[in-house]
């Protein structure tokens, strides 16, 4: 099989805040290769309406917005994780300034601080209203692709290890034309994997295949359980769109068919409460008591000036946004589990680090804060950056790789495989908001790959990426059969009450590599 041979310095996978950013600190430095499963516009980062959230209120000091995140995160967080982030919040607004963001400023010029679920100040600093996720997207793009070469529509399928060093990566394009990428140091910053679900605010594609990588290489993630569920997605739309939190923070009120608000007495919070609390909340409404809930925007002015995104998101589902009710209901948005990484976004493999959504630094605990993920995005590409350019001085190019695919491995039973809409349906039905071992298992067992193992690079694409989406699920499920606790995003009906000897990550580390 021919394979191309690109070689680069740093290679990067993925074009979210945390990709461009790492790669944007390298470049001045460093031969940087940034890929992309599709391009860098169609990252969950550019779909990121809230904003980021920083302590830049004279009234306001990191100090809270770390005792927020902890509350949120039900204390399954890394303290010393959630300084480091929180600290950093108005560098990071500074920094992205400086590159280039218009963030949206009152006419003093100080910057239009929302409030999101479970702040207690109103902290989220935002660009174009609703679209800050494109604002800054666009602005890292103008900067990055002058001095960074970006290649788009590359799907990477396995890390190159040698000397228990990671290399580079295998990749694949829609032409199946597979190249290798190699590189001193590897950057995974790949996005999670809550599009493993149906109902999703995530971007297609986010199917954990970067945490799947990292799983067959032995490297460790954890906490896969955790799954946060966005209490207000457009209800009854495929794909459903987001419906930010923001609409909250500006007097957006949950109600029920009747009218009734019925987060008062939830929470002291309120509508604000953390999302985990909403959505379990929403759940009750919708399957328990069989009811639609609506967000009542009458109280909000000038809706439309506000939030453009979501009124163009409306709009085009044929929504009357003079009537003042938006039909929502919850949906996966985001995963805290990832790949164990330190403080620097180093993983278990010299030279491969991850951050973002991919990786788990613990700065989320068991539910992140809103607006912590663009932040969290920021400062560890920061972090990953300065490592590599004080760590490899002393690094040796390694031998070119010469690679012939094995065709005498097992190839994968296809009959084994699902389809993407089963993978989805089963997430949805077994491990959403409220989870139980029976169904559990069932899902589990559906989703077992048994032992069966292949040398993934000699499937077509659309066979790898099943194969991927299908390991992540069962991953997930098998995490959530493990922690027999309720914590967060992750609520079991048979185990109610969080349970304080279940507070450490827990690891899982696949066999796969130590086998072969
Ligand atoms: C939102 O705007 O509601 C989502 C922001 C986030 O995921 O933190």
């Amino acid at each position: 099989m021919f394979m191309k041979h690109i070689e680069a310095d740093v290679l990067i996978i993925g074009g979210g805040i945390a990709g461009l950013m790492a790669a944007e600190y390298l470049s001045s430095h460093k031969n940087v290769i940034v890929i992309t499963k599709f391009s860098a516009e169609k990252s969950n980062s550019f779909l990121a309406q809230g904003g980021i959230s920083a302590a830049i209120d004279k009234e306001d000091s990191w100090a809270e917005h770390f005792l927020d995140t902890l509350k949120a995160g039900h204390h399954h967080n890394d303290q010393e994780a959630v300084k480091q982030l929180v600290k950093e919040g108005e560098s990071v607004v500074r920094t992205l300034t400086e590159w280039g963001v218009s963030f949206d400023r009152h006419e003093n010029g100080s910057f239009m601080l929302g409030k999101e679920g479970g702040h207690h100040r109103n902290r989220i600093v935002h660009a174009g209203g609703d679209q800050t996720g494109k604002k800054v997207i666009e602005a890292l793009i103008r900067r990055v692709r002058k001095k960074v070469k970006m290649v788009s529509h590359q799907y990477a399928v396995d890390l190159i290890i040698q000397d228990q060093k990671c290399i580079g990566v295998y990749c694949k394009d829609d032409e199946n034309q597979t190249t290798i990428f190699q590189a001193k140091n590897t950057i995974l910053a790949g996005g999670g994997y809550a599009g493993i679900y149906g109902t999703t605010s995530n971007a297609y594609g986010s199917d954990g295949s970067v945490l799947c990588m990292a799983y067959r290489a032995g490297i460790e993630l954890s906490d896969l359980e955790f799954v946060q569920f966005h209490p207000t997605l457009l209800s009854g739309r495929v794909p459903a769109g987001l419906i930010t939190e923001a609409v909250r923070g500006q007097g957006g009120i949950l109600v029920n068919s009747s009218g009734v608000p019925f987060m008062k007495d939830v929470h002291p919070l309120k509508d604000l409460a953390p999302r985990d609390i909403v959505s379990k909340r929403l759940f009750q409404e919708i399957h328990v008591h069989g009811e639609k809930v609506f967000l009542d925007i009458s109280s909000i002015k000038e809706f439309k000036s506000k939030f453009p995104g979501v009124t163009m998101l409306c709009e085009n589902a044929g929504i009357d946004l003079n009537k003042g009710l938006i039909p929502v209901s919850p949906g996966a948005h985001f995963t805290m589990g990832g790949i164990v990484t330190d403080q620097t976004g180093k993983t278990s493999l010299r030279g491969l680090y991850a951050i973002g959504e991919c990786a788990n630094t613990g700065v989320h605990g068991a539910n992140r804060l809103a607006s912590n993920s663009l932040l969290e995005g920021a400062v560890f590409a920061k972090e990953a950056a300065k490592s590599i350019l004080s760590s490899e001085v002393t690094d040796t190019r390694p031998e070119i790789i010469k690679r012939k695919i094995l065709n005498d491995e097992k190839s994968i039973q296809l009959r084994n495989l699902l389809l993407e809409e089963e993978i989805h349906r089963l997430m949805d039905k077994y491990a959403g908001i409220v989870r139980s071992e029976k169904e559990l298992i069932n899902a589990a067992e559906t989703l077992d790959l048994g032992t069966w193992r292949t040398e993934l690079l000699k499937e077509p694409l659309p066979v790898i990426k099943r194969f991927n989406m299908q390991t992540i699920a069962w991953l997930t499920v098998t995490s959530c059969l493990k922690r027999e606790e309720s914590r967060g995003s992750h609520y079991r009906n048979d185990f109610p009450s969080q349970n304080n000897t279940w507070n450490s990550k827990k690891i899982i580390r696949s066999l796969w590599h130590d086998e072969s």
